[in-house]
């Protein structure tokens, strides 16, 4: 019996998916990690379906005074898009797998007056152009950038953050158990430390370490940065070479 779902009902007219309904025909993921490390993005966006917004970002709506215009890349299945929505901001939401655009886009905590507020391109962050913007929220995302093209990436992250606005999001450490695959960007906290010194006031920084497996008794070690930064004021940047020990530093 064939497990494609038909193209025409009943009445024999063209039958369009819902693209959430197409969960519920897919199997059990074992663990969103374990899509992730296969980068099986259908599986992982199960594993995580309809999950609450992560914690960098609520933290960053906490200390921003007022919503303006965000870009969420690589937005997955749209669980900080749509928390962004529901604040009242705009929201550019950016991902590379064609699946998270239907889902973002369809959410069901997408409130239904904001649908205008929010555009969603289908495009690698490799590439894509990033608009000037007043948070720029990546959540466990940059660790799948291309790591030849992660150091214009993260140029391209600060041009488009204006002065005074936010980054949020997780950078991957190098003694995660990812950093030995070799698509995978992956930073040492001295290198974290450069990406923020004396352009950002370190609004959270927190370095999380610890042993984990999944169901399975896949093992993975995860090692982490979970960064709210404000970008500084222009003309306000530090020497950045400036030897320090701690990750990242503050405006003067
Ligand atoms: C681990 S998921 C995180 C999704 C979401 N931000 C969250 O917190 O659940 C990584 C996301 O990055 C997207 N992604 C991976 N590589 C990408 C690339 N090169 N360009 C754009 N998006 C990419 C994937 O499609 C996926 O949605």
């Amino acid at each position: 019996m064939s497990t494609k779902p038909p193209t025409r009902g009943v009445d024999g007219e063209p039958r369009v998916l819902h693209p959430w309904d197409e969960f519920a025909r897919m199997k059990e993921p074992p663990s969103a990690f374990a899509c992730a490390t296969t980068r099986d993005w259908p599986g992982y966006f199960k594993a995580v379906a309809g999950k609450e917004p992560r914690e960098t970002l609520v933290r960053a709506l906490e200390i921003i005074e007022k919503p303006g215009f965000a870009i969420d890349l690589g937005c997955g299945e749209g669980r900080d898009t749509v928390e962004l929505l529901a604040h009242g901001w705009r929201v550019l939401a950016i991902d590379g797998h064609e699946m998270a655009v239907g889902l973002t886009g369809h959410h069901p905590r997408l409130p239904a007056e904001a649908r205008d507020r929010l555009e969603i391109r289908h495009a690698e962050m490799e590439a894509v152009e990033l608009p000037q913007c007043d948070l720029l929220n990546a959540s466990f995302s940059l660790p799948f950038c291309r790591p030849e093209r992660f150091d214009d990436l993260w140029d391209r992250i600060h041009a488009s953050i204006r002065p005074g606005g936010l980054f949020a999001g997780q950078l991957f450490g190098d003694r995660d158990t990812w950093a030995s695959l070799p698509d995978r960007s992956h930073q040492t906290r001295r290198k974290v430390g450069e990406m923020f010194r004396g352009r950002y006031k370190l609004e959270h920084f927190e370095e999380a370490e610890r042993d984990g497996e999944d169901a399975r008794g896949n093992a993975k070690h995860w090692h982490v940065f979970h960064v709210v930064a404000r970008r500084c004021p222009d003309g306000a940047s530090q020497d950045a070479k400036s030897p320090t020990s701690s990750a990242g530093g503050s405006c003067p």
